[in-house]
């Protein structure tokens, strides 16, 4: 894995002064984008980066879609069409899709080349464009299809939030909480008194992904924690169609009222979040039918070794146990019992 991985928080100012740096004085540069970046932040960025003038750019779907064999092929195609050798530089101008996407089609073009990510949504800056996983998705599988492949720059620039549909901004939150949640009880304090979102929280949850990400960059351990509320949140996310990162905020709930249950949280904990979480989002109500299909889900959760549902647990805010072993009772429990009001 190329290990030159730098986060900028400067924004576009100090991607400018980079740009001007002997290692990139010879880089001509293709950014990737999609209709809304295209739109609410390439002007910023070609009017903020003088480098970046020149470049050529390519337009992917919007969203989840653009991260397809197709989708890559055809950038790869353009990279050859217009000659591009290993010293071109794609520029990621976009959400986790669009970084996903472009550090894929980096880490594969003539054996890889560089790629800066340029993350507009929340949950792309304080997750997505941090920690070098790249992928598409394949045979119906999300993330199938990917590397490890850092980007040699991530540049920080929150003035992107500015324009993200509100559901956007709460899904970056929720994986901010989440992050929190598993690492550090003051900045989960931070995120759950405040209705905006901090700078100094962004540039705090950036740091801790980081450091996790260093100790463990190829997800083999430790990096794991970082899963919190994703066993019950992908079974959620699909089965009740919401947005990944709401889907999250939820199955952190059952999570937590696992961890009281397992691991030895104070409910106070729980109940502190139910009360937050119900101020933004509207819990589904799930039976028995309903949890039987959502079993089966977590049980075929890529991140479970066998077929029995393992979950990130809290004994304490900051202090998280990987691979819990959760019977389907106690899933079953957790799931009905998240939906009254504690
Ligand atoms: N590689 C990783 O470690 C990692 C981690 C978490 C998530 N992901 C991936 O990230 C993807 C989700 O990323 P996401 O939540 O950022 O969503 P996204 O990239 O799909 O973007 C969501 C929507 O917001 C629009 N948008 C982006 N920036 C905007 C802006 N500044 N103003 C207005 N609209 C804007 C996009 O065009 C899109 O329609 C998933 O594919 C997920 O698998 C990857
Ligand atoms: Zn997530």
């Amino acid at each position: 894995m190329k290990t030159l991985s730098k986060t900028l928080f400067g924004g576009l100012k100090a991607l400018e002064r980079q740009l001007k740096r002997d290692e990139w004085a010879t880089a001509k540069y293709t950014i990737i984008l999609d209709e809304n970046t295209f739109q609410h932040c390439l002007p910023l960025l070609i009017s903020g980066v003088e480098a970046l003038q020149e470049a050529e750019f390519v337009e992917v779907p919007a969203g989840e879609e653009c991260k397809s064999l197709e989708v890559a092929a055809q950038v790869w195609q353009t990279l050859i069409d217009g000659g591009a050798d290993r010293n071109h530089v794609l520029v990621n101008l976009g959400g986790g899709s669009v970084c996903d996407l472009g550090g894929f089609v980096a880490a594969g073009y003539m054996r890889g080349i560089r790629h800066i990510n340029i993350p507009t949504t929340l949950l792309a800056m304080v997750d997505a464009a941090i920690g070098g996983k790249t992928a598409i998705d394949f045979g119906g599988i999300k993330n199938s299809i990917g590397h490890f492949y850092p980007a040699s720059l991530t540049i920080i620039e929150p003035t992107f939030v500015a324009t993200l549909p509100q559901t956007e901004v709460l899904n970056g939150k929720m994986e901010m909480v989440k992050t929190a949640a598993v690492t550090n009880p003051d900045l989960y304090a931070v995120l759950l008194a405040n209705d905006s979102i901090p700078l100094n929280a962004i540039k705090e949850t950036v740091r801790i992904k980081e450091s996790i990400v260093k100790a463990d960059p190829y997800d083999h351990d430790i990096r794991h924690i970082l899963n919190f509320g994703h066993t019950f949140g992908h079974a959620i996310e699909v089965h009740a169609h919401l947005p990944h990162g709401i889907a999250v905020g939820i199955g952190m709930l059952a999570a937590m009222y696992l961890s009281v249950k397992k691991t030895g949280l104070e409910s106070a904990i729980y109940h502190d979040y139910s009360m937050w979480l119900r101020r933004y989002v509207d819990i589904p109500h799930f039976t028995l039918h309903d949890i039987e299909p959502m079993l089966d889900l977590m049980h075929h959760d890529k991140k479970n070794a066998a077929a029995s549902t393992q979950c990130v647990l809290l004994q304490a805010l900051g202090a998280a146990m990987i691979d819990v072993e959760v019977s389907d009772n106690e899933v079953r429990d957790a799931l009905l019992s998240i939906t009254r009001q504690p």
